[in-house]
């Protein structure tokens, strides 16, 4: 279980024998394993699998926020061919891979970061982001949140599928242990890392409800999955 001492006993030893391992640039990180990215997340299969299962059907046009090489899109597609998305990924790399196995998807594929990019306003039936928002801290997430919020069209959702930190302890650690290294090797401000800064669900669900929007769904996996609404429109069945 993830929340025993155990857990937090192997964290620890995990982070003081990678205490010398310097901090990757985020698009390299991912480019460099790329290699060996999709069979490294095979361990996620079970998550990516209920990812699809939750996924309104009736949704036509979603946004994929950090959607890499799109483990969750195949299995949304295996679902229903049709639906238009667009994939937001700052590592080029990663988009192509994406491109390569779906040519024959409408798909609309975007390599910027998703703080920046403009997702539009009432714009989309979904939003959904899968395994990279962990690597960001909460002041952060607020913002993408709420431009989250206001990019849905009233009764659409937003899909988190994440690492979920098992306890305040554990939240606490991985964050003060980030700020300390990017400090160590003077990161500027605005380079991103790879290194994980899970909430636990508790701050996960409040920093989403602040922004607007209702949890209605949390699912339990190797990924936690919540399903968070917007508004008061009936939601499109699942
Ligand atoms: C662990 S991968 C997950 C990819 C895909 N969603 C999946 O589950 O297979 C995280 C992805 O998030 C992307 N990413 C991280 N920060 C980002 C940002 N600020 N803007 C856009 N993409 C970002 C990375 O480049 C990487 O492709």
């Amino acid at each position: 279980m993830k929340s025993s001492k155990e857990y937090m006993q192997n964290l620890k030893l995990w982070l003081q024998d990678t205490a010398d391992v310097p901090l990757e640039e985020m698009s390299d990180f991912f480019t460099n394993r790329l290699q060996d990215y999709e069979e490294h997340m095979a361990a996620w299969e079970k998550s990516y699998q209920m990812f699809a299962e939750i996924f309104p059907a009736a949704c036509q046009s979603i946004l994929d926020l950090g959607c890499g090489t799109g483990l969750e899109l195949d299995k949304i597609w295996h679902k229903n061919p049709d639906i238009e998305v667009t994939g937001v990924d700052l590592c080029a790399d990663m988009l192509a891979r994406l491109l390569q196995k779906h040519q024959d998807k409408p798909l609309t594929t975007v390599c910027e970061d998703y703080f920046e990019y403009d997702f539009g306003y009432g714009k989309w039936d979904a939003v959904i982001s899968f395994e990279s928002l962990h690597h960001f801290l909460p002041e952060r997430k607020r913002e993408l949140y709420r431009k989250i919020c206001g990019s849905l069209k009233d009764g659409g959702t937003f899909i988190l599928g994440d690492y979920i930190a098992c306890c305040d302890e554990e939240e606490e650690l991985l964050r003060s242990v980030y700020l300390k290294k990017r400090e160590q090797s003077a990161i500027p401000e605005n380079c991103y890392v790879h290194f994980d800064i899970p909430l636990t669900l508790e701050h996960e669900k409040a920093l989403l409800q602040d922004a607007g929007l209702t949890v209605e769904k949390v699912l339990d996996g190797e990924a936690t999955i919540i399903m968070a609404r917007k508004g008061t429109a009936p939601s499109l069945e699942g």
